[in-house]
């Protein structure tokens, strides 16, 4: 791993992946987006990892993606490259993912903190999609789950000015989870992922691949991907485990099965 730093047991059932082009803010090169894919595809086969912390630097999560990388390529080179397929292979990551976000997250940082399923974020954090003052516009999900967070006007104004958004503006609008100092957003965001990790992981996967939907598709189908997924947990030993866990009022002891 060349622009990545990984840490499998960061802490019980938590691993920690950071950002490592410290240089360049950050800024999401081919590689690096390739070297999270794999890292994430291998965490994913880990037992023993229940949920995944992602962070930057305090001075930047990251700044977008690598503009210098792009500042060449036609739109025929960037159909044939195909960057974005690496992000949807990100996207199927089956664990909790909580970014730990700091300094600035922008363009395809902003995207890939939002890709994650929570944030929590320090007070210097500064969300943005500034690919407009470039002369392109947000391509990893920018516009649309910008938008859903944030709603139309404020999402347009972001996408279409280029300006960026506060940490207290973000934790009022809802696009993050918590704003705490710089000092404690990382040891914040493993406080999130134990509370995650101590919960059965098969009702862990199934509950936010269906909050996904919620927030991915159209309400209908939304509840009817929840029902068959709450329904399936009753296939699962942790549900039985839970159930009588809470009737014996003992503390419950997931295995994963
Ligand atoms: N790509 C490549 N390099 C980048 C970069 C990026 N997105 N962002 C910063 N860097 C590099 C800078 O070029 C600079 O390198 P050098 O030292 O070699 O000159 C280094 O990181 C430090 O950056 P600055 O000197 O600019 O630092 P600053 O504190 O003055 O400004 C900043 C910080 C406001 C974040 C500014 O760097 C900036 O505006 N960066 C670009 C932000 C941006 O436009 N992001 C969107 C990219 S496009 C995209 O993401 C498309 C998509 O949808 C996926």
């Amino acid at each position: 791993m060349e622009f990545l730093v990984v840490t499998p047991a960061a802490r019980p059932h938590v691993a920690l992946i950071e950002l490592n082009r410290p240089k360049e803010l950050n800024a999401l090169n081919l590689q690096l987006m390739t070297e999270l894919r794999d890292t994430l595809r291998e965490l994913a086969q880990h037992d023993d990892v229940r949920a995944v912390v992602l962070t930057g630097s305090d001075r930047a999560f990251a700044a977008g993606a690598d503009i210098k990388q792009m500042l060449g390529r036609t739109a025929i080179d960037m159909v044939k490259i195909d960057q974005f397929s690496i992000w949807d292979q990100i996207k199927k990551f089956p664990k909790p993912l909580i970014a730990a976000v700091s300094g600035f997250a922008l363009g395809g940082g902003c995207e890939l903190a939002m890709l994650c399923d929570m944030i929590v974020a320090s007070e210097t954090a500064q969300f943005g999609q500034p690919e407009i003052k470039i002369g392109t516009m947000p391509g990893a999900g920018g516009t649309q789950r910008l938008t859903r967070a944030l709603g139309k006007a404020r999402a347009m104004e972001l996408v279409l000015t280029g300006a960026f958004l506060g940490a207290d503006e973000a934790l009022r609008r809802g696009l993050v989870n918590r704003v705490v100092p710089v000092e404690s957003y990382r040891e914040e965001a493993f406080k999130l992922a134990a509370a995650v990790a101590e919960q059965s992981p098969v009702a862990v996967r199934l509950a936010k691949e269906s909050v996904l939907r919620a927030h991915e598709a159209h309400l209908e189908e939304g509840l009817h991907f929840e029902r068959k997924n709450f329904y399936l947990t009753f296939a699962s030993e942790d549900r039985a485990e839970g159930m009588a866990a809470f009737v014996e009022k003992r503390r419950p002891e997931f295995t994963g099965r």
